[in-house]
Formats: structure tokens, sequence, C-alpha cells
């Protein structure tokens, strides 16, 4: 059985298509990324197969229950971390915990067990008598990753569960998805961050409320159909705002201290913009081809 298979299933805001109809079929154990800009719809898709918003048209059925015709059966299967804070900041970790699981009815020698893990594997047993809200940013993602755990959930819908958390704690936050994953459990995320896209076993590119594409990352790095080129240059905001103007390179976009372009003809297309640079006194410091990254392929579909 398919851990989550939509059907044509789409969201509409009055005349506003948040989620156009999607075909998805997600099997048991998968690392499911959802990347995409700001609006691109990410918390849509991950609100439907919830349960917590109904859809406009289509269908989701998580591990075969219908979202529509039993939200209360489909949610049972899933664990929600929410984009933003849920957490009660005026209860102790441990209070958090134990609200969570009166809310999912897990009682007695279960809740007791399951607390006990969930403190062992989050790390913060050390801090359970601390007020959630006085926690750094980490460890309140981790926190609601435990309480999003507590009813033993066979599906994990994260909606941005890095965004805003140090890169220390990001770390520390994908080992324990990890962990969860080892144990069988299902995970879709949502993502901006393309390092994350990477380490997910499928991605799908939403953008304006359509998947682009969906596929094994390995797959669509091997599918792209240009050459990538790394530029180090002095006045990097210049010399990119020159070269998309130009529109020698199918594309370009800064990537951190660096310009990417995406070539078809290298031979041609470095000579054209070896001849832009020097017109305009742009020093170039380093060239080289590397392999695309999932970064490109996103800049190249938006
Ligand atoms: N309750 C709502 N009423 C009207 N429009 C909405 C509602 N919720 C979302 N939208 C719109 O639907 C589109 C998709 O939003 P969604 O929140 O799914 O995007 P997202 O990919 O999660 O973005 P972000 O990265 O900002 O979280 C956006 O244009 C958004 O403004
Ligand atoms: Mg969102």
């Amino acid at each position: 059985m398919l851990a989550v298979e939509t059907n044509k299933l789409g969201k509409k805001y009055k005349s506003l298509e948040a989620l156009k109809p999607l075909d998805l079929a997600i099997e048991p154990g998968e690392i499911f990324g959802l990347v995409g800009p700001d609006g691109a719809g990410k918390t849509t898709v991950i609100k439907l197969l919830a349960a917590l918003i109904r859809p406009s048209s289509g269908s989701a059925k998580i591990f075969g229950q219908d979202t529509s015709k039993d939200p209360e059966g489909a949610r049972r299967y899933i664990g929600y971390m929410s984009q933003s804070f849920v957490l009660y900041p005026e209860l102790t970790v441990s209070e958090n915990l134990d609200f969570f699981s009166d809310l999912y009815q897990v009682t007695g020698d279960e809740k007791k067990k399951r607390m006990v893990e969930l403190m062992a594997f989050s790390r913060l047993g050390p801090f359970k008598g601390r007020l959630a809200g006085k926690l750094s940013g980490g460890m309140k993602q981790k926190l609601a990753l435990s309480c999003a755990l507590i009813h033993t959930p066979k599906l994990l819908l994260l909606d941005e569960p890095t965004t805003g958390v140090d890169p220390i704690s990001r770390r520390e936050l994908w080992k324990l998805l990890y962990e969860i994953w080892k144990q069988g459990v299902t995970i879709i995320l949502a993502t901006p961050y393309m390092d994350e896209a990477e380490r997910c076993s499928r991605i799908a590119f939403l953008n304006k409320g359509q998947v682009l594409l969906c596929d094994k990352p390995e797959n669509i790095k091997a599918g792209v159909g240009f050459k990538v080129y790394q530029l180090e240059v002095l006045e990097l905001q210049k010399a990119y705002e020159l070269l998309a103007k130009s529109q020698i390179a199918r594309n370009a976009g800064l990537f951190g201290g660096h310009l990417h372009v995406h070539l078809d003809k290298p031979e041609q297309e470095l000579a054209g913009m070896a001849a832009l640079f020097r017109q305009n006194g742009i020093k170039v410091i380093s060239q080289k081809q590397i392999e695309p990254s999932i970064e490109d392929v996103f800049l190249s579909l938006m």
C-alpha cells in the first residue's frame, strides 16, 4: 500500500489556484522533499495531506484512508509539524509532551514509555523542566518534532522544520530525521533549502501551485541538458546584472560568493562573456566547469 496517493488533488482560494491538480504516489519509507519559493504551495500540500484543509478538487489517501471521507482515520497515521511555532511557551518541555500525548490519546504505560523514548531521542532530557518559550530555536524544533512523534505516526509531515534554525542545530535535526526514517517512518518535508532537498529520496519542485518536476535528486541532475560554469569575479552583482541583461547565457545566478552560468555551447558563450566583462572592466578571477547542483536545476526551471 502507498503511504500517500493523491488523485488530481487541488486547492483554490477564490480565484487563486494555490495547488493545481496533483497526482502523487509516495511509497512507504521515502523521504520526500517539497521544494519551492515563497507562496509556491508547499504548505498547502502538507495541510491537504494532514487533512487540515479540504481540497477544492480531487482526493488524497494516507495509507489507504481518504482524507475527505475519513479525516480522523487518515490523521491517525500522521505526525504533523507546522511552519509556525505551535508549542505552549508557558509550559515546560515535559508538560508540552504531556499535553500532546493527551491530545493524541496516548495514555498510561504507553505514554510513560513514549515520553522517556522521546526525551532520549531528542536529547532534551536535561531541559525537561525548562519553559518551551525559553528554549533556543533548535531545541524548540526538536521539541516540536518530539510532540509530532508522540503517537508513533507512520507518516511525518514537516513544514520547513529547519527554517530559522542555526546550522549546527539544523545538522542535529537532520540526524534525528534519519533516525526516525531508519525506524521505517515515511517523511514528507517542505523546505526552501536546496541542500536539504539533496538529502531526500525524491523531490518535487513546486512553483505557483504547480509541480514542475518530480524525481530522485540523482536523476534530476543527470537529466540536465546544459553545462554549468562557476565564476569568481570581483564585482559580483554588476557581473551578474550585465550577464542577465546580455542573454549570452541560458541562465545566470548568484550562488553564495560565486556566479553560476548555464551554457548550451560553452565555447561560443564563454568567448562572448569574456568580451562582455572586458568591455565593462570586470575582472574574472577564476572560471571552471562544475557538476550541476539541485539549485542549478531549480534556477533553470524558474
Ligand atoms: N487561507 C488562505 N487564503 C487565501 N490564500 C491563501 C491561503 N493560504 C495560502 N494562500 C495562498 O496560496 C498560495 C500558496 O501558499 P502556501 O502557504 O502553500 O505557500 P508556501 O510554498 O508554503 O510558501 P512559504 O514558503 O511562504 O511558506 C500563496 O499564494 C498564498 O498566498
Ligand atoms: Mg509554507
